[in-house]
């Protein structure tokens, strides 16, 4: 079977620019979001953006509830209050305080909250029948997606998981079997930082080439 073919190539500037957009792209919270609202051309394209992402089978397991409206975000807010109250208590003492510094989520400030929800699939799903994660990790995808197509229209995106899922669920009235995968927020803002947040507050370092790239096979210590 003869099935068309793109013979689109990329120029060095476009190759350039793609990866602009990979180093430009940051998790943007709280108090970095402006006010201004986003217009519905540019949420349409981020979730083109989404639908063009590549799925497991072509499952493309994934669905995306748009909110917006004030009593929704305060309800989600409660949840990350809950679960960010929690969490700190998990890091030495040291960290503790500096973990109670950052702010871990724009879920007011953004003028835009997308939940994004794996959908289980009833049927075996070609590619999913040997390793049951690869749908959610699909959705992953997507939401990698969002979050350049956002960055290449300039607004910030910022992922929230610090959140009761069961809670999000109930409060999005979402079906049974739905599973959240990401909370997101968008917005315009007023600068993305040049480094991520956590290493710019020296929570964490980038990690060097040679510490995650294993050439071959693990060398047995
Ligand atoms: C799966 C995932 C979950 C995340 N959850 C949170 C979160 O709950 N709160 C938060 O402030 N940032 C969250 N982040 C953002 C990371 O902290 C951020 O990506 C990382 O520090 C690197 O910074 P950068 O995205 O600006 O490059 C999350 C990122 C990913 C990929």
């Amino acid at each position: 079977m003869d099935l068309p073919k793109s013979f689109r190539t990329f120029n060095r500037e476009e190759q350039e620019i793609f990866k602009e957009i990979l180093a430009n792209r940051r998790d943007v919270r709280g108090h970095q979001f402006l006010i201004k609202g986003i217009p519905d051309r540019e949420i349409d394209q981020i979730l083109e953006a989404a639908l063009m992402a590549p799925s497991v089978g072509f499952s493309q397991p994934w669905e995306f509830v748009i909110i917006k409206d004030l009593e929704t975000k305060l309800a989600i807010k409660n949840s990350f209050e809950e679960k960010n109250q929690e969490a700190s208590h998990l890091f030495e003492e040291k960290k503790q305080k500096a973990y109670d510094d950052l702010k871990l989520e724009g879920i007011i400030e953004a003028p835009l909250n997308i939940a994004v929800f794996y959908v289980p699939s009833k049927e075996p799903v070609l590619g999913q029948t040997a390793m049951p994660n690869m749908g959610r990790y699909s959705v992953a995808c997507a939401i990698q997606n969002m979050w350049l197509m956002a960055r290449s229209l300039n607004i910030g995106m910022g992922w929230v998981s610090i959140l009761d899922a069961e809670k999000v669920k109930t409060i999005l009235k979402a079906p049974e079997d739905r599973e959240l995968i990401g909370y997101l927020c968008f917005g315009y803002t007023d600068g993305f930082y040049s480094k991520p947040e956590l290493e710019l507050k020296k929570w964490d370092k980038r990690k060097l080439w040679k510490e995650v790239v294993v050439n071959g096979k693990y060398e047995v210590k």
